[in-house]
């Protein structure tokens, strides 16, 4: 469970960032973080993970207030994916790259072995274990980053961006991957994105910030239902929302729309 209260921030001595925010994440949700660019999402998240302080106002972890930690305290509860890949690389192959969190762990060879294996093969990097991490595409970085955090079992993931360089097919394996943990093992998910298919489709629940305002805080159907101008906080509507308030359809994907589309236009023939 993450809870921020009445959390106000500023870098250095600018301008505010975060503004009055109080939300609360709950332990096994499905959280999309949204907001134009320069909204606060990342700042948000670093806040969360013990990143930054909070100029006032209290941020609390499963119940404690991180005000006096470090983000290496929180690494066992929450895995944080930065926005920029680069900023993430420690290590000089994939494999190390991803066991260096169990082994901080102090977990034994086998024990790392068995979670790094698990967490390059759900991100599809098993065939690139040996390789230097900095060669890597855009894309696989992003990979590995959600391997990292994965390889420590946390049971938080806030993850910024993380589809970004990826093709449709890798986005969708990684999403996929990501709900069946929510699902299954009701890890919480934190997902900061600009693409509203995605958090339309997987998020049940969506935060909405605008200049450093927490603006909407409510179901992505409640979001996305077509009643809001979503312009006025830099967002637009998926794609798929527009299709099934056009069509009077509802589906989460495009493949369900499609086959109850076909199914409707055949009744109707
Ligand atoms: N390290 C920093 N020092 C000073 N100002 C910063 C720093 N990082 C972010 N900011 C400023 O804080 C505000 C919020 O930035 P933040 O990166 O949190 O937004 P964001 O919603 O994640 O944007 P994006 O969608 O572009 O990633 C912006 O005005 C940004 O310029
Ligand atoms: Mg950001």
């Amino acid at each position: 469970m993450i809870e921020a209260k009445a959390v106000n921030f500023a870098y250095h001595r600018g301008e505010p960032v975060i503004n009055d925010i109080t939300c609360k994440i709950e332990d096994g949700e499905f959280v999309a973080l949204l907001g134009h660019n320069g909204s606060g999402k990342t700042t948000l998240s670093r806040l969360f993970m013990a990143l930054v302080h909070p100029r006032s106002g209290d941020i609390f972890v499963d119940g404690d207030n991180i005000e006096k930690l470090e983000p290496a305290d929180l690494a066992h509860q929450v895995g944080y994916v930065f926005q920029n890949p680069d900023l993430q690389i420690l290590e000089d192959t994939v494999f190390a790259e991803v066991a260096y969190g169990p082994r901080c762990k102090k977990l034994s060879e086998t024990a790392i072995k068995e979670q790094v294996q698990a967490a390059l093969q759900a991100m599809g990097l098993e065939n690139l274990a040996d390789a230097y991490p900095r060669t890597l595409s855009f894309g696989q970085k992003r990979r590995l980053g959600v391997a990292a955090a994965l390889a420590l079992n946390p049971r938080t993931l806030i993850l910024d961006e993380i589809t970004n360089g990826q093709d449709e097919q890798e986005k969708d394996n990684m999403m996929d991957y990501l709900q069946k943990l929510n699902k299954e093992k009701r890890i919480t998910i934190i997902l900061i994105t600009h693409d509203m298919n995605i958090a339309r489709q997987y998020a049940k629940r969506a935060i909405v910030l605008n200049d450093g305002n927490l603006v909407f805080d409510g179901t992505t159907q409640d979001l996305y239902n077509g009643v809001r101008d979503l312009k006025e906080w830099g967002l637009t509507q998926p794609i798929m929302a527009i299709l099934s308030a056009a069509f009077i359809i509802s589906a989460p994907t495009v493949e369900d729309f499609c086959e109850k589309l076909c199914l409707k236009e055949g009744g109707e023939r």
